[in-house]
């Protein structure tokens, strides 16, 4: 799939802005200020429905309008697609496909796939185990919508033993809780478990181009539960932290507490990465979840890149843009370079 063409209205600093993109590789150039990082943002909302740098929408919305309106012709390959949303400050946000209005903001979900890059993705590395888990959670997301419906299950259920825990409740009422929590826990682990062991091989083939061979990535789920993937086995174990869970007022172990290992050359990036090394292996890995949606949707994602020049030697920007070549890329940057002439330009 790809983007043909955007067309803001009252959306952030953007009054009235359309833009056509190639189906190749796009570069959206200007100064700082400019509004660049607002197109990817604008874009990103139909891939997610959410805006990657807010939970509030109404701030998306022109501080001079009361409404933002967003317009996308997408291409498909058995013909194009009219996708708009409409965020209004009295109301929620609506998606309509080829003028047809959604009920629910979730079925736009599907119809538009794109990867995003941003400087703020770096927290995969330098975050906590939770934007760890938010980057498998949101990759795995946007491809079903089963596994999210699960993971709101499951944090529904943690919440209500939670306040059990919390109110020091008797172990049978905390035994329902805990058998829907150990079938829970045991699908969202093992869909995690599928899904790093599909990105794996994949980024660390892209790390190791990206550093012309002289860097490998390593990827690990690490989980609390270790190998007890099976819901008997995980309700074994919540059983025997019940104690200690009852004193911490929380429960202490789950899918909700797990990690990924990153490890590049024996060495973890999460604490031992420069800021080039962990902006590569991000990278990486989202290059390989470009290549998982393409596989398991049959249609090349969009890749957005915000920003992704600085901390990046001229090789590693050589190297990226020869891998990106199968996906609609856009990126944005603040001044153009000529090593970019293959690029359609859209200059803010
Ligand atoms: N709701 C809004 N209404 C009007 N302007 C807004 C709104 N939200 C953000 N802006 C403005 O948009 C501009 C930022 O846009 P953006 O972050 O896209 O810039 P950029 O071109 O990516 O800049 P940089 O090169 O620094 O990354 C800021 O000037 C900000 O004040
Ligand atoms: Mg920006």
């Amino acid at each position: 799939m790809n983007i043909e063409s955007i067309s803001l209205l009252n959306f952030r600093n953007h009054k009235n802005l359309n833009v056509n993109f190639s189906p190749k590789l796009n570069f959206i150039y200007g100064n700082n200020a400019k509004g660049k990082t607002n197109i990817l943002e604008a874009i990103y909302y139909f891939a997610t429905t959410k805006s990657f740098r807010t939970s509030k929408d109404q701030l998306s919305i022109s501080t001079w309008a009361d409404t933002a309106v967003v317009q996308i012709v997408l291409k498909k390959s058995f013909g194009s697609l009219d996708l708009k949303m409409i965020i209004d400050k009295s109301h929620k946000k609506t998606f309509y496909l080829n003028d047809e209005k959604l009920n629910n903001p979730s079925k736009i979900l599907g119809v538009l796939h794109a990867v995003l890059f941003s400087p703020d993705e770096m927290k995969i590395t330098k975050g906590s185990p939770e934007d760890r888990r938010d980057f498998i959670d949101n990759s795995i997301s946007e491809l079903s919508s089963t596994y999210y419906t699960l993971l709101l299950r499951y944090e529904k259920v943690l919440f209500s033993k939670n306040l059990l825990l919390k109110k020091r409740a008797s172990l049978e009422e905390i035994d329902v809780f805990d058998l829907q929590l150990a079938e829970l826990a045991s699908k969202i682990i093992k869909q995690r478990v599928a899904f790093i062991d599909k990105i794996a091989p994949l980024a660390n083939q892209y790390m190791k181009y990206l550093t012309d061979e002289k860097e490998n990535l390593t990827l690990k789920y690490s989980s609390n539960l270790e190998t007890f993937i099976a819901p008997g086995a995980i309700l074994e174990k919540l059983k025997n932290f019940r104690l200690k869970d009852l004193e911490l007022g929380y429960t202490s172990i789950g899918p909700h507490r797990d990690d990924l290992e990153i490890i590049s050359n024996d060495k973890d990036l999460r604490s031992f990465g420069s800021q080039g090394q962990q902006r590569t292996a991000i990278l990486a890995l989202k290059l390989a979840v470009c290549d998982v949606f393409f596989q398991t949707t049959g249609d090349p994602p969009i890749l957005l890149l915000d920003d992704v020049f600085s901390e990046l030697d001229t090789k590693r920007i050589q190297l990226l843009f020869s891998t990106t070549n199968k996906y609609q890329t856009i990126i944005t940057g603040t001044r153009f370079r000529s090593k970019l002439a293959q690029f359609n330009k859209i200059k803010l």
